[in-house]
């Protein structure tokens, strides 16, 4: 029996379903794949919590009542003493801070898999160096839920690269929030500011709708992408659409923000009385292989195109290449939610090991 051993950070909405897929997946995965996954340690931001072997099914309980507050250097230091074959490190934070242990992880014996973008987001620098240190200490990065969540988007175009297929271009609508907004806004008779609201209610946006409002979260899937097809671009360089009117960004609070999002309704009631009848407006973001340009904006579609005919908080990416010509691959799905992507979490999981000794 192959045995990988997590070490999860982060136990918010896709850390704490990662563990339940996994406690579910658990016997089949053995029957199956002939492979045992245990983790060890799970830790948030401030407690981490060590498990007696095949322990986990009151993990929630216990992390409360028996987790502790700790260093990084602990749990090292613990997987060391335990001795613990094929470590992994489950990144589903979306810590910017977390991302500085990597290297620390990686030296200490540690593969990753994220859901957190901000790693293949830094500067290129910081990119490169990262693949380096991989490269030296034989260890892999799986990272699929940062674009799409479950969906197949990164391995996709890794593969067409590989295989010398030359990829043109890649265009979608990115983010699940602004589909929700855009597709609702686009078949109903309601406000903009009222599609807002709703989609925060059912839990689309952020805490903060301005950070999906903004376009950088669809900016870093752009890149993410771009990089993987060998574009050696930074964050600056990408063209983006902010949504959000000087007077409610920077400065303004967040509930100044709520007191006075109507004033986004005139912007987004003007674009749309602007629509012909068989036009909608959609969110996308355009990753121009040929001309190096990264664009993240509001754009007009055909209502029976693939972007066009969206439904809900789908996302759908269409991806031309020199094979596929004019007709571009489109994938199309859920592209945000926890469950969707602790199961790609999952999947990122069940590849590694396949790479990984008995
Ligand atoms: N939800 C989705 O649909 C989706 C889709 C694709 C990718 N993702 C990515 O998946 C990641 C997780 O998303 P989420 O929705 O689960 O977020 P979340 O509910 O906010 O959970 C984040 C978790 O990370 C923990 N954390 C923060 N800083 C940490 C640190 N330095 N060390 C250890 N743990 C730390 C938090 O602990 P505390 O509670 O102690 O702060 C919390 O448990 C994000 O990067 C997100 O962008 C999410």
């Amino acid at each position: 029996m192959k045995k990988i051993n997590l070490v999860l950070f982060g136990t918010g909405n896709v850390g704490s379903k990662l563990v339940h897929q996994v406690l579910q997946a658990r016997k089949i995965l053995q029957e199956k794949e002939g492979l045992e996954i245990n983790i060890p340690v799970i830790a948030n931001s401030t407690i981490a919590f060590f498990q007696k072997e095949n322990q986990q099914p009151s993990w929630e309980t216990d992390l409360e009542k028996f987790g502790f507050p700790y260093k990084l250097n602990d749990i090292l230091e613990y997987v060391r003493q335990q001795n613990y074959e094929n470590l992994i490190a489950v990144d589903a934070t979306a810590s910017e801070e977390f991302v500085d242990h990597y290297f620390s992880l990686i030296e200490s014996g540690f593969h990753i898999v994220a859901a957190n973008k901000v790693a293949n987001t830094r500067s290129s620098q910081f990119y490169l160096e990262l693949r380096k240190k991989l490269r030296e200490h034989h260890k892999f990065f799986f990272y699929e839920t940062n674009v799409g969540a479950g969906l197949p988007i990164v391995e996709t175009l890794r593969s067409f690269h590989r295989s010398n297929e030359r990829v043109t271009k890649v265009r979608g609508v990115f983010s699940g929030s602004l589909s929700y907004i855009f597709n609702t806004y686009c078949a109903e008779e309601k406000a903009f500011s009222e599609v807002l609201s709703e989609a925060g209610v059912k839990g689309f946006t952020e805490p903060d709708p301005r950070v999906d409002l903004s376009g950088k979260d669809v900016a870093r899937k752009l890149l993410i992408l771009g990089r993987e097809l060998g574009l050696e671009k930074e964050f600056e360089e990408i063209t983006i659409q902010d949504l959000v009117p000087p007077h409610l960004n920077g400065q303004s609070t967040l509930k100044n923000f709520h007191e006075k999002k109507k004033d986004l309704d005139p912007i987004f009631l003007k674009l749309k009385k602007e629509l012909k009848q068989d036009e909608v407006i959609r969110h996308v973001g355009e990753l121009d292989l040929q001309t190096g340009i990264l664009d993240v904006k509001l754009v007009t579609e055909k209502r029976t195109s693939a972007l066009g005919s969206l439904q809900n908080a789908d996302s759908s990416f269409e991806i031309f290449t020199e094979s596929y010509g004019e007709q571009p691959l489109v994938i199309k799905g859920a592209g945000a939610g926890a469950a969707v992507t602790a199961r790609g979490v999952l999947t990122d999981l069940i590849k590694l090991a396949e790479k990984l000794p008995s």
